[in-house]
């Protein structure tokens, strides 16, 4: 998983002209009397949008081949119109739709306008470009052949270049962050098991001076985490419980702890799903792998601050030795669970791992999950749902998904919600009422995060695409990165 744009900062526009670099791109401003740019050029876009083949309006852009007068014979426009670093996410999503499939290996982007691009604008763009990119090829040595894009640089002002160059910085860390999640929730399940993730979690531990603690079977049933290992008993694959450690602060500074939910492949277990689309279910460790990409982002970066990882991984599958409907199983917390629906099993395997998270002390404490179709029908694809039991902390991971351009939406956790999680059989039990499902699913987390400020991110809806652009998006690995970030010292 290298990186696949090499990022650096170049001179100005004006100079950028004469570059000599594949192609050029320009971000220009919708409004005419915004363009900062030379005479030539000026009379080249006037013309295009003269003849109809450039509208300045916001996201639209146009190829132009050989232009008198630029070095690098290519030439891409698009118009950024009003909005901030969304607005330039647009433009430069449109750029990229052109430019990964042209042979242009080195690009050279400079906005035309007369303002300074702010990090979280450059990291906006650069992020368009990466995402573009990407291409999944592992199992299919017949995929076409990847972008040519090589190298991507990002004109900076002479004279306050600080900005830029922090913007391509965290770009490139939170990019490569992005890419570790995908490639994790591409591959099959028959690939990515838990032990492959506990394999990557080590090498990148040994690459970036990680700590890691991989706990097997036995570990986790002498924690008593009975719950966790009743999910993982009717698979073959061995489960995992993968520990990692950040530390880019003191050792009495409280960490931050993420959890992320593993189950490399929900069949449901006996309590099946339908066939239809279940391989979509592969995905279903999208939360472990945000945990993972977010500390690949994070010990790049090494902000003062310490993190810790958490991934409790294993398959759900029917088997002899599968739990049932019904079963009541022990968690490590001592609370004893009534497994009403096998298919809940994220939650069953979170809680464990979230009553672990309380020996960290931890500042604060959030889990990540593929939890809950039902959030796909309260919020659609857009927003991750956020949950929170403390206000400070849903205002943080708000402003996080606000700079990273990663929407999360905050979802409610009134204790009316609680009143359908009982059961005549054991303290609580794994489902709630149908109604409401997303949020009945955080409300049994909470019961097991008295201990600590804790909020929970249910991505199923925003994890991964289905249909037929299918494929992992990374999320929410920008917002957990400017999260952790604002929390260092
Ligand atoms: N992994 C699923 C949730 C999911 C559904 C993720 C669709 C991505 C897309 C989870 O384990 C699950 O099966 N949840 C059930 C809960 C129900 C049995 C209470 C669901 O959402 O149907
Ligand atoms: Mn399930
Ligand atoms: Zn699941």
């Amino acid at each position: 998983m290298d990186a696949r744009i090499l990022l650096t900062t170049s001179p100005d526009l004006a100079e950028s002209l004469k570059w000599s670099c594949d192609a050029v791109a320009l971000l220009l401003p919708a409004k005419r009397e915004d363009w900062r740019v030379c005479a030539e050029l000026a009379a080249l876009i006037d013309d295009a949008v003269a003849s109809g083949d450039l509208k300045l309006e916001a996201g639209k852009s146009l190829y132009v081949h050989r232009p008198a007068g630029l070095k690098s014979g290519r030439l891409y426009l698009a118009v950024v119109g009003e909005g901030g670093a969304k607005a330039f996410k647009r433009a430069s999503q449109a750029l990229a739709g052109q430019v990964k499939s042209a042979p242009v290996k080195t690009l050279h982007l400079a906005w035309a306008g007369a303002t300074v691009l702010a990090a979280d604008t450059v990291e906006a763009i650069v992020s368009a470009f990466a995402d573009a990119v990407y291409l999944y090829r592992h199992t299919k040595p017949s995929a076409p052949a990847a972008p040519a894009l090589r190298t991507l640089s990002v004109a900076a002002p002479k004279a306050e270049p600080a900005a830029t160059r922090e913007g391509l910085k965290r770009a490139a860390a939170i990019c490569a962050g992005v890419d570790v999640a995908r490639e994790a929730g591409n591959r099959p399940g028959n690939h990515c098991t838990p032990t492959w993730l506990a394999e990557q979690a080590k090498a990148m531990a040994a690459e970036f001076g990680l700590g890691i603690e991989v706990l097997d079977r036995k570990a986790c049933t002498k924690l008593g985490m009975g719950s966790f290992l009743a999910v993982a008993q009717g698979s073959d694959e061995p489960l995992q419980f993968i520990v990692l450690k950040y530390e880019g602060a003191g050792k009495k500074d409280a960490p931050v702890v993420l959890v992320g939910k593993g189950i490399t492949f929900d069949t449901g277990g006996i309590s099946l799903k339908p066939g239809a689309e279940m391989d979509e279910m592969k995905f279903d460790m999208g939360g472990a792998a945000s945990v993972l990409g977010t500390l690949r982002a994070v010990a790049e970066l090494k902000p003062k601050v310490n993190l810790i990882g958490l991934i409790p991984t294993c398959e759900n599958m029917p088997s002899g030795r599968a739990i049932k409907p019904g079963d009541v199983v022990t968690s490590m917390s001592g609370q004893t669970i009534e497994i009403l629906n096998t298919d809940a099993e994220g939650r069953l395997i979170l809680c464990d791992a979230l009553t672990y998270a309380e020996r960290f002390k931890p500042k604060a404490v959030v889990d990540i999950a593929t939890l809950t179709g039902a959030i796909i029908i309260a919020l659609g694809h857009h927003h991750s749902g956020l949950y929170a039991s403390d206000e400070a902390l849903a205002e943080q991971l708000l402003a996080a998904s606000r700079t990273a351009l990663d929407p999360a939406w905050r979802m409610p956790l009134d204790d009316e919600y609680d009143e359908g999680l009982k059961s005549s059989y054991a303290d609580i039990p794994n489902i709630g009422s149908r109604a409401g499902g997303s949020v009945t699913a955080a409300m049994f987390l909470k019961r097991f995060t008295k201990a600590y400020a804790w909020a929970h991110l249910d991505v199923a809806g925003t994890a991964f695409r289905g249909g037929p652009t299918k494929g992992a998006t990374g999320r929410p690995v920008p917002l957990l990165t400017h999260f952790v970030l604002a929390n260092a010292g």
